[in-house]
């Protein structure tokens, strides 16, 4: 009998149910029945980032709400489900604990089995959940708010890490340039739609490139690593130097006097320069990101590209990606929108991956804001031996 599964998330602000269940087709094995997404953006976009204690108290109040809609919309009753999937981490500690509290509940009072799922396995599954079987190995980059990591799957559930930030995620990068630029929260999908108006080339900002001394040396998987404070660091000193009428700024101009039409007129930056900051910092972070996933992608000769997590809604991410992907005749994955921000339903499909590998959560499972994704799922409980 094929599998149906409820999926919650609750991570960080966005309170998530859904269904998702088998269909016993080998190249669409997943569907979703319903997805349910309950964004507080709109309360912590007053504080200009999200605010821990506002969002685990909204999740309190969405949570019933979102489950219930999940259900119904899904057209399942709890009588329907098979297992509860729930992010156990990483995330906000007192967000998880909203979520995988009500899994528990959940799971207990129906005495269904209870699956505890890694975000980020969430995210790179959302690939396999829209797309089906990605030809194998892949290289998977998972870009978003908390996270950019590259890993190699080698196979179904297999998530080998390769490379990691080692400081701001993109996403981050993003948020604290809009930030900064008085644009708003979340600043992804903001810089995104103002980068299209301004010159990417206007501003040569910094990206800091982690190189090997000795060119010919073999291939370091060190330098896949991402670093993100850097170029946010030069759009603040660029943003600073501009609106205090400061005669020149320093990292991409390298000193060099602004031209007579650019003389900085103190105060805040034109619609038009601000598109030109948008533009030319979605460029170098863009670049960073793709330079290494095709580096790795490359090197590990693999036979696809899969980018998931909140930044893979990038609308340059995603048209680079593809035009690169042409380039060496890789296809290159990517989810619908709705499934690249954080959702239910990638939980539930990663919580069908392991159910079926055989896991099972006891209900005193706890939620770990610093959760390691473990390379490998479990595999399946091989079968009681005949012969005894
Ligand atoms: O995966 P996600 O929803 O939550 C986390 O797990 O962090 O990712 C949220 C991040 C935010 O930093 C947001 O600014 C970014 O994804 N984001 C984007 C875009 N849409 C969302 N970044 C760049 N361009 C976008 N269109
Ligand atoms: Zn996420």
């Amino acid at each position: 009998m094929p599998a149906t599964i409820l999926g919650i998330e609750t991570s960080c602000d966005e309170t998530a149910a859904s269904v998702v269940a088998e269909t016993g087709e080998a190249e669409k094995p997943w569907a979703i029945r319903s997805s349910v997404v309950a964004s507080q953006a709109p309360i912590h976009r007053e504080w200009g980032g999200v605010v821990p204690e506002l969002a685990s108290r909204q999740h309190i109040r969405d949570i019933c709400g979102v489950v219930e809609r999940a259900l119904e919309q899904g057209g399942v009753g709890l009588a329907d489900l098979d297992a509860i999937a729930v992010t156990q981490g990483p995330g906000l500690v007192g967000s998880l604990l909203v979520g995988l509290s009500f899994a528990k509940s959940l799971a207990a009072a129906c005495d269904l089995p209870l699956v505890p799922v890694h975000h980020l396995a969430g995210h790179i599954e959302s690939l396999f959940l829209q797309h089906g079987p990605l030809p194998l190995p892949a290289i998977v980059l998972v870009v978003s708010g908390g996270h950019t990591n590259l890993y190699l799957v080698p196979e179904p559930g297999v998530y080998r890490p390769l490379s990691r930030t080692r400081d701001d995620a993109a996403g981050e990068a993003y948020d604290k340039v809009a930030k900064l630029l008085g644009l708003g929260y979340p600043g992804g999908p903001i810089i995104d739609k103002l980068a299209k108006q301004g010159d990417d080339h206007a501003i040569d900002f910094p990206v800091a490139r982690i190189t090997h001394a000795d060119r010919n040396a073999p291939f370091d998987p060190g330098l896949l690593d991402f670093s993100f404070s850097g170029v946010k660091t030069a759009v603040l000193r660029y943003v600073k130097a501009r609106t205090a009428g400061e005669a020149s700024y320093t990292p991409g101009r390298r000193g060099t006097p602004w031209k007579e039409a650019e003389q900085p007129a103190a105060g805040t930056l034109s619609d038009r320069e601000m598109a030109d900051v948008c533009a030319s910092f979605q460029r170098v972070v863009v670049e960073a990101l793709l330079d290494r996933t095709f580096a790795a992608a490359v090197h590990h000769r693999v036979r696809s590209v899969g980018i998931a997590g909140g930044v893979s809604a990038n609308s340059r991410l995603r048209a680079d990606a593809q035009k690169r992907g042409e380039e060496l005749g890789l296809p290159v994955f990517v989810p619908t929108i709705s499934l690249s921000t954080d959702n239910a339903a990638m939980i539930a499909a990663a919580g069908l991956r392991r159910f079926t590998a055989g896991v099972r959560g006891d209900l005193d499972v706890n939620a770990d804001p610093a959760l390691a994704l473990l390379p490998t799922t479990p595999s399946p409980s091989p079968s009681p031996d005949p012969g005894r």
